[in-house]
């Protein structure tokens, strides 16, 4: 039986968080057993909501390529690579261009609603490249005829979309393209330190990479119970978010928490406090790794290369296949 194929990416937009971690990386690491995978860094996709100052990028890329490989992909079992040292997306982002009507693009619903987000924020992003992402999108996943594409709930918009455009292409010139079907992580939406979705937009994030300072200060400015006022006030654990995070992080100690918090036998600062030193703890070997890989930076600049490489055979093939589907050179 041969192997599904897997590609999924992530934009090297800022600092890995624990979002990124448990509602993606961590199911990829799982996914390499059993799939044929590539596993991309976006820069080109970056540049879509963020044009003007590109002098990060560099540094971006390599601190995610860090996040990654600590976070446990592993060279040998997937392909792992920056988008842009494989040219082809770009010449088939262009094909795949010619042919989507402006129509599909403008009607994704995450396209208005980023827009007048960042309009808010003083970005504007009304541009050409900013409303073309999904084709982008669309070209990464289909240069590599991935069937299987891991993202979050957000992406599923550009997904159908995607199936829509490779539907067309398959149609107009020849069924070159699998349509590749998206695949959810189970902790889909993992909240923030203030209870919304962790996002480095909102400002809630708990780096992946911070050190254990920096991950307890994060944990004790979290919200918990609102109803919990005193420490003499019982809590309810289901409404709190201090427990979310116990729930995954200190499977172990949980009832018993509960059970306290419920009693009010524990307070908020000594529970936050437990959940750190858990968080910590589970953290550490990935930041051992992670302090390893960082004193090699030309190690992990060959990972990239080579990853690259293994792409750039796959991806020329397919647009070889592309260009004489459409009697081009
Ligand atoms: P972003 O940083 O928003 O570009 O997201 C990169 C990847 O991490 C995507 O697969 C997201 O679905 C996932 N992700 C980001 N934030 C969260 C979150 N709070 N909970 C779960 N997954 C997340
Ligand atoms: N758009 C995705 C995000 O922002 C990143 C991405 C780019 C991607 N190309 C992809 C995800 C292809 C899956 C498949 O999270």
């Amino acid at each position: 039986m041969t192997k599904g194929r897997i590609f999924s990416g992530m934009q090297p937009s800022g600092r890995f968080h624990l979002g990124n971690y448990l509602g993606a990386l961590e199911n990829w690491v799982k996914l390499q057993r059993d799939y044929e995978c590539f596993f991309s860094i976006v820069d080109w996709h970056a540049l879509t909501s963020s044009y003007e100052d590109t002098s990060k990028i560099p540094e971006r890329i390599h601190d995610m390529a860090l996040d990654w490989l600590s976070a446990g992909l592993d060279p040998e079992k997937s392909v792992i690579f920056v988008q842009s040292h494989v040219k082809e997306h770009a010449e088939l982002h262009l094909l795949l261009s010619m042919m989507t009507p402006l129509s599909w693009l403008e009607r994704v619903p995450t396209y208005k609603d980023k827009l007048q987000q960042l309009g808010e924020q003083g970005k504007d992003i009304n541009t050409y490249g900013f409303l073309g992402y999904p084709e982008l999108m669309t070209a990464d996943i289909i240069l590599y005829k991935a069937d299987t594409v891991p993202v979050g709930e957000d992406q599923l918009p550009h997904l159908e979309l995607s199936r829509e455009i490779i539907r067309r292409f398959n149609y107009l010139y020849q069924p070159i393209f699998p349509e590749p079907a998206g695949m959810l992580s189970k902790s889909s939406v993992l909240p923030g330190i203030d209870g919304r979705k962790m996002s480095k937009s909102y400002g809630n994030e708990i780096p992946f990479a911070g050190s254990a300072e920096e991950i307890t200060a994060r944990v004790r400015l979290m919200v918990t119970d609102p109803q919990r006022v005193k420490r003499t006030d019982k809590g309810n654990p289901d409404v709190c978010n201090v427990y979310t995070f116990h729930k995954l992080f200190n499977q172990e100690q949980c009832s018993e928490i509960s059970i306290a918090c419920r009693a009010a036998e524990i307070g908020c600062v000594d529970c936050k406090k437990r959940l750190a030193a858990q968080m910590v703890e589970q953290l550490a070997p990935m930041h051992e790794k992670r302090l390893e890989l960082s004193a090699k930076p030309a190690m992990v600049a060959e990972i990239l290369h080579a990853g690259a490489e293994r792409a750039r055979k796959v991806a020329q093939d397919t647009m070889a296949e592309v260009r004489s589907a459409m009697h081009l050179g």
